[in-house]
């Protein structure tokens, strides 16, 4: 039998003519600086200076002022940096406000810390602010999770306006923000994170599995001060499993360094743009959100095509995506939609296969 196709997920495309060489080059230029037992010989809780010296620059492709290097936490991820936050931030019996469709992952985190969720409506630019408002007066949470920039799985942008708004609300009721601006390396002009509009309250996560390839396994968090930094990720915590293993931070430091982290990423966003010519192409007439430099396409359907059903019909045709339920944190009926990932097909072949597969399909 063949094998299924997996469009479920939504990891960057492989670009193995721009990524291997620089990384190797990285790899090289890293063990080649120090001595490998002296690298990894001992934990660095925040991550070694120069490591932090690095995702300073690196968050500074998003944030209007680089942060104090002090500020940046190195971690293993975005998910490891979330969860420590979650714990930090939240504990047992504690309110996370989220978006009432988002990271799925989130609720498998939510169980894991004995978290309570609460779900804020959305339109088409993200969670309603009146909505976040009113969670805040009466569910009281104790942080929001935010994914402002290319949403996961809407694919919604914030406006400017939208940002400051919830920012403010943030504020008015001493809301932690907990930033995943994850897809936001991709597309060009993009507002600011939401986190510039309030540093003081943020905590703002740039992972790099989205940009360059999903198993680089670092992310940088910027904390709001180099004092909450400190605090929040010390040895007291006696907690390890979020930290970077020092060849994977000291890797990327490398890349960074000598702006390979630039063209792996402009090979990426060529390859996703190419796929997202096709989506535009062919879903024409469709509903659908997605952006030419996006890694999912969220695409509405009709009432006469249940999703649950939509889904098995185009597994059939040997393909997986993924239906709106599987994001879903709100209390009624999800929408009826799917998402499909445009960087998880191997190359562009069996991505056009994959896209052949959910039109057809669509017009059935
Ligand atoms: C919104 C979002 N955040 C984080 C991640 C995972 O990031 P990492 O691999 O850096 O933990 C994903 C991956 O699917 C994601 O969609």
């Amino acid at each position: 039998m063949l094998s299924l196709l997996n469009m479920s997920g939504n990891l960057p495309p492989k670009v193995p003519h721009a990524f291997d060489a620089e990384y190797l080059a990285a790899v090289q230029t890293v063990l080649s600086r120090q001595s490998p037992n002296d690298l990894i010989g001992a934990h660095q809780f925040r991550g070694k200076q120069r490591d932090r010296i690095a995702g300073a620059r690196f968050v500074g492709r998003r944030l209007p002022v680089a942060p104090n290097p002090d500020q940046l936490i190195v971690t293993n991820g975005t998910q490891g940096a979330i969860t420590m936050l979650m714990a930090g931030l939240i504990g047992r019996g504690g309110t996370l406000a989220i978006e009432e469709l988002s990271y799925p992952t989130m609720r498998q985190f939510a169980e894991m810390f004995g978290i309570g969720l609460c779900s804020i409506p959305m339109d088409k630019e993200g969670m309603l602010p009146d909505a976040y408002e009113a969670a805040c007066r009466i569910k009281n949470p104790a942080a929001v999770y935010a994914m402002p920039t290319l949403q996961n799985p809407t694919t919604a942008i914030m406006s400017v306006d939208r940002r400051r708004n919830i920012a403010d609300i943030s504020r008015k009721y001493g809301v932690s923000i907990i930033e995943d601006d994850i897809y936001s390396l991709l597309p060009f002009d993009l507002p600011p994170p939401l986190s510039a509009f309030a540093p003081e309250i943020s905590w703002y996560i740039l992972g790099t599995a989205k940009s360059m390839a999903a198993a680089l396994k670092v992310a940088y968090l910027v904390a709001p001060s180099a004092e909450a930094a400190q605090s929040r990720f010390w040895p007291g915590v006696r907690a390890t499993y979020w930290m970077c293993a020092p060849i994977n931070a000291a890797t990327v430091t490398a890349l960074i360094e000598n702006d390979a982290a630039d063209r792996i990423i402009a090979a990426v966003r060529r390859e996703t743009q190419a796929r997202q010519a096709l989506v535009t192409e062919r879903l024409r007439h469709r509903e659908f959100n997605s952006i030419a430099e996006g890694l999912h396409v969220w695409l509405k359907l009709p009432a006469s095509q249940p999703r649950a059903e939509f889904v098995a019909r185009v597994r059939s045709r040997g393909v997986e995506i993924s239906a709106s339920d599987t994001y879903f944190f709100g209390k009624d009926e999800p929408p009826n939609a799917i998402r499909f990932g445009t960087g998880t097909a191997p190359d562009r072949e069996a991505f056009e296969r994959g896209l052949d597969a959910v039109i057809r399909a669509y017009d059935a």
